[in-house]
């Protein structure tokens, strides 16, 4: 009998689609799986092909589709058992009645079918089906007998159908689905927190066309707060000018400068468990913004630049402080600038990792250094989704840690 309950997030999905206009929501699934750092490989039955091209998942999924026991070609890049083997969930979504008997017969008239009887993973299955349809002995009694070879079901929903009726058989909503699968890791660790991020970097203007910003492209920022969320956590993203989807349920401020970005952060902080500071916050604005375009009018310009708001510091400087987070992108000698920071700033923790040409700016892979007073934990190099779980874990317990009020506000030892 395969497990119901998944140990830790599997890193690598397959999805079964089967015929249903719910098919069009498994898009968006593959979307959100993917968003959090899972691989996922989509198989189709022909009824799903009927509903969504495969080219639609092979573009989502970034992997060709396969949909064809007798395929030769595919069968040589990687045979149906050894696909059986790769994944570490099966996840058939959305499952339709016919596609529910068949798993029931334990027939291997297909490859899903195929696959999900030779697969050691677990199988989850989202029933999608006209309410009568779901309500019928017939399937109502091929579901029970998935449930007891322990198959999980999720879902269905109750709502409007697409075939105009109200009832049972709503496929789960893809957010629901991928939350679940992705909540066993993380486990509710900031269950009941609010979580305030910030990401991205800003934008000084000098005049009305011209900024001074930097190379952060915001996903590491961005995973983080996907991970916030999957923990349990009500997240604030606090974000500079990304080209990045805001993650599902997660509220998302937008700002361009620093003072900007200040005054949001301040004005989320006030309830706030936990600050992380995750944007490239410039160090430095232009003392004043020309209000016409500045011309070409010398052979030299010269720029004067006053400081920006430290957020992080004022934040950490608050009577009433989350619990406090920063970043630090250094260019040499990343644990001791780091350690320095922490100190300075006087920060409950800080991730540190090295930047400059190639690392960390606008890459999906990242490592982190992880230091805290009296602690570290070194994170290797891998995708920022994963890099971001992790990332989250060590704050939940060092948040659990600190809790004590007389922990968390006892002064750091050193300065910068
Ligand atoms: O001092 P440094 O800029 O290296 O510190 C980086 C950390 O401080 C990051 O967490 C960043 O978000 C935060 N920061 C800030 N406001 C600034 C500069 C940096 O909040 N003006």
């Amino acid at each position: 009998m395969t497990e119901i309950g998944l140990p830790s997030a599997p890193r690598r999905i397959l999805l079964g689609v089967s015929g249903g206009i719910a098919a069009y929501k498994a898009a968006e699934l593959v979307r959100r799986l993917r968003e959090r750092g899972a691989e996922v490989q989509v198989v189709m039955t022909a009824g799903a092909k009927q509903f969504v091209t495969p080219l639609t998942f092979q573009a989502l999924s970034g992997r060709a589709v396969r949909d064809d026991l007798w395929d030769e070609a595919a069968e040589d890049a990687m045979g149906h058992i050894e696909l059986a083997r790769w994944a570490e969930l099966v996840l058939v979504a959305p499952a339709s009645a016919d596609l529910i008997a068949r798993l029931a017969m334990g027939r291997a008239d297909d490859l899903l079918t195929t696959l999900v009887l030779a697969t050691a993973a677990p199988v989850w299955v989202a029933p999608a089906m006209n309410r009568f349809m779901w309500s019928n002995e017939a399937t109502q009694a091929n579901v029970a007998t998935l449930a007891a070879r322990g198959v999980k079901l999720l879902g269905p929903d109750a709502g409007e159908q697409a075939c105009g009726e109200v009832g049972l058989g709503r496929m789960q909503e893809p957010e629901a689905i991928a939350a679940e699968i992705f909540a066993s890791e993380l486990n509710g660790a900031l269950h009941g927190l609010h979580l305030v991020i910030s990401a991205g970097p800003t934008r000084e203007p000098l005049d009305p066309v011209r900024f001074i910003s930097n190379r952060s492209s915001g996903k590491m920022g961005f995973a983080v707060a996907a991970a916030a969320r999957d923990a349990g956590a009500r997240v604030t993203l606090v974000s500079g000018p990304v080209s990045l989807a805001t993650p599902a349920g997660v509220t998302r401020v937008d700002v361009e400068t620093a003072e900007q970005m200040y005054r949001a952060v301040h004005a989320a902080v006030t309830d706030a468990d936990l600050y992380i500071g995750a944007a490239a916050v410039a160090d430095y604005t232009p003392a004043r913004c020309a209000t016409q375009k500045i011309k070409k009018s010398s052979e030299c310009l010269e720029l004067s630049l006053q400081r920006a708001p430290d957020i992080l510091a004022s934040v950490a400087a608050l009577e009433r402080r989350p619990f406090t987070v920063g970043f630090a992108a250094e260019t040499t000698d990343v644990e001791k600038h780091a350690r320095e920071k922490l100190a300075r700033k006087r920060l409950d923790l800080i991730a540190a990792n090295e930047v400059g040409a190639d690392r960390a700016f606008d890459r999906e892979d990242n490592a982190l250094l992880v230091l805290w007073p009296g602690g570290r934990r070194e994170l290797e190099l891998k995708s920022k989704a994963d890099l971001a779980r992790e990332f989250i874990a060590i704050v939940a317990e060092r948040y659990r840690e600190a809790r004590h009020p007389s922990v968390a506000l006892a002064p750091v030892a050193g300065s910068g």
